[in-house]
């Protein structure tokens, strides 16, 4: 699973890149704004607070859309123009009018700041406890 979601990325970040190319180098945004604009532009919705649950993690997936912010902000503007070639049309388009350059910079270096804070599953009493009984011998009428 986790294995063809990042396939996917690296397909959608090679037609991407294509038009990232065109787009002018940015200046780095801020994240004091882009946190803001991360929650008036409803990308929580889908995303997570965090950016860790939802409809795509932002954080922990090595994806090349994050990677790199010419390639986010390309993202952001033409899949909904090029959506035939992408097998997902669920994420709306934010065009230039919804976002500036300038903001989805913001953005993107708030989303930089996301941080995996998932426990480890060892760490999860609850996990560990159904671990060792899916161990232990069936005894039955127990
Ligand atoms: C209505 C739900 C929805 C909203 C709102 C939304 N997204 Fe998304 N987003 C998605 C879905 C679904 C995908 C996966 C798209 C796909 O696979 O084609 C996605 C994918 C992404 C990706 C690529 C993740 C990856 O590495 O594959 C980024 C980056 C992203 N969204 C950022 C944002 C930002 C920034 C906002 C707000 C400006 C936002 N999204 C708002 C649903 C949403």
């Amino acid at each position: 699973m986790i294995q063809s979601q990042t396939l996917r990325a690296a397909a959608m970040a090679a037609v991407f890149a294509a038009f990232a190319g065109a787009v002018a180098a940015q200046p780095p945004g801020d994240p004091v704004r882009g946190k803001q604009l991360y929650y008036n532009n409803t990308c929580y919705g889908c995303h997570g607070f965090q950016g860790q649950t939802g409809a795509r993690n932002l954080v922990g997936t090595n994806s090349p859309i994050i990677a790199d912010p010419k390639t986010f902000l390309a993202f952001l503007r033409d899949r909904g123009s090029y959506a035939p070639m992408i097998p997902s049309t669920s994420m709306p388009t934010f065009p230039a009018i919804a976002i500036s350059d300038r903001q989805a910079m913001d953005i993107y270096a708030y989303i930089k700041t996301f941080k995996l804070d998932s426990p480890d599953v060892k760490d999860i009493p609850l996990f560990a406890k159904i671990q060792s009984s899916a161990g232990a011998p069936y005894k039955p009428g127990k």
